[in-house]
């Protein structure tokens, strides 16, 4: 099928790319003349397993093309995707313009039946506005508006992509159905089909409940560590019982990222606003502020003092696996070092140069190793699997006191004693 995906961020850029290779032709729009380019001469602009190389074949193969034009695009495709930020606002809200925006041009584009998605992670009741806003711009256009939220997580976007657990389908009308079951037949997942709202809710929901597990276990990890208990233990325990599952129970530093602080902050406001106030998820919130506050206060009772001390730190994207760092809580914990008066020397396997413009006062070392020499503490910030293996004898040897304080539970306590490091983690 002819398919158009406005916005070649994250979410578009890949879901342009898989959809381009289970076979449809897709023409993704982008208004940064730039950006497409350079994605037309096969240069990502965000680091992401497997998609340059994914990119790259189907552009090749004709099937994956970029453009600025959304009137090109719109006459091209049947279905249009939105797949432009949504980015949060200082009270809560989230900034639809980009979608209005792109509501309204799309609008003045169509002659004939046109299905408008929209992928965006959006509050309840958006996709009845985009719906409005396109009637009122073009009263002709025969369209269907269709809420098909993603599910992909950055760093693993196109597997999640390529075999998601489900598809949602929310459609406005039943003539929508077919077509989107067209494009998501290839990828062998089941299509849960819904109206409008209940496909908006899943999203802010589910993205919900994910972050409320990893507050969960953070708070059970506080827990742990005044009873001496062993948090990996109890959450092994807990995972093991099907109704509850292991994922997402991994005790750290909070969750960051561009999705779940913003999109917890959205649910919370837009149930408000219907009338409901989302207590559990403001404490959620609240459990997850503290997370980064708990694990600077560890540092400072062994440090003592911050003014002066030179501090390491292993990570700064918001998790493994990718060069993001929009709300890292790396980079929040980085930020209040260095506003104590400590001097920070930093690595990222990816992050560092997107790091670098939020913590100018850092100095970005090349190898991971380097963050040891003549430190007083280690701080290890993201999950990075490369972060295990490091030569921990090497570098303890260079410090000017071995303490390593592991924010993500990713290395194992009983070696790092072993080795004479005073090591610190969260709830064990
Ligand atoms: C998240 C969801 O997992 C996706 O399903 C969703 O599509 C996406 O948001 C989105 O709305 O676009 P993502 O933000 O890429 O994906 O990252 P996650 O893997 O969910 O991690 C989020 C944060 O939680 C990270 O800071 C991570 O380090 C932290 N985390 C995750 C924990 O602290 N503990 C865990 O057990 C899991």
């Amino acid at each position: 099928m002819n398919l158009a995906i406005v916005g070649s961020g994250y979410v578009g850029l890949v879901t342009g790319a898989c959809f381009a290779e289970v076979g449809h032709t897709v023409i993704c729009v982008d208004n940064d003349l730039k950006k497409v380019h350079s994605l037309q001469d096969g240069h990502i602009p965000i680091y992401e397993p497997g998609l340059e190389e994914l990119v790259k074949k189907n552009v090749a193969a004709g099937r994956l093309s970029f453009t600025t034009s959304i009137g090109d695009a719109v006459e091209a495709s049947k279905v249009i995707f939105i797949a432009v930020p949504t980015p949060p606002q200082p009270d809560g809200s989230v900034d639809l313009s980009f979608v209005e925006g792109v509501a309204r041009e799309v609008a003045v584009h169509i002659k004939e039946y046109r299905i408008i998605v929209d992928k965006s992670t959006v509050p309840v009741k958006t996709g009845e506005k985009v719906a409005q806003t396109i009637s009122r711009y073009n009263p002709s256009a025969d369209i269907d508006v269709v809420s098909n939220p993603e599910f992909l997580r950055e760093g693993s976007a196109v597997e999640d992509l390529m075999k998601p657990d489900r598809i949602v389908v929310g459609v406005s009308s039943d003539r929508a159905i077919e077509p989107m079951k067209e494009i998501y037949t290839p990828f062998n997942a089941p299509i849960m089909v819904t109206d409008l709202n209940s496909a908006e809710l899943i999203k802010h929901a589910a993205n919900s409940f994910l972050a409320l597990k990893i507050s969960y276990i953070n708070a059970v990890a506080a827990i742990c560590e005044a009873s001496g208990a062993n948090i990996e233990r109890v959450a092994d325990g807990m995972g093991a019982d099907k109704r509850i599952g292991r994922a997402f129970l991994n005790a750290g530093i909070g969750y960051g990222g561009s999705c779940f602080p913003k999109d917890i902050s959205a649910f919370i406001r837009i149930s408000r606003e219907l009338g409901y106030q989302f207590h559990l998820l403001e404490e959620v919130e609240r459990i997850n502020a503290d997370q980064a506050q708990r694990f600077l206060k560890k540092v400072r009772e062994s440090l003592w003092v911050l003014r002066h001390k030179k501090i390491g730190v292993l990570g700064l994207a918001f998790k493994g696996n990718t060069d993001d760092v929009r709300s890292s809580v790396a980079i929040a914990i980085v930020q209040q070092l260095i506003a104590e008066g400590a001097e920070v020397k930093a690595y990222d396997p990816k992050a560092m140069d997107k790091a670098q413009l939020l913590i100018p006062g850092a100095k970005m070392v090349e190898k991971a190793e380097d963050v040891a020499e003549g430190a007083d503490a280690l701080l290890l910030l993201t999950e990075w699997t490369e972060f295990k293996p490091l030569p921990w004898q090497a570098m303890k040897k260079k410090m000017l006191s071995p303490l390593l304080f592991d924010g993500r539970n990713l290395l194992n306590p009983e070696e790092l004693r072993a080795l004479g490091f005073t090591y610190t983690s969260i709830g064990r």
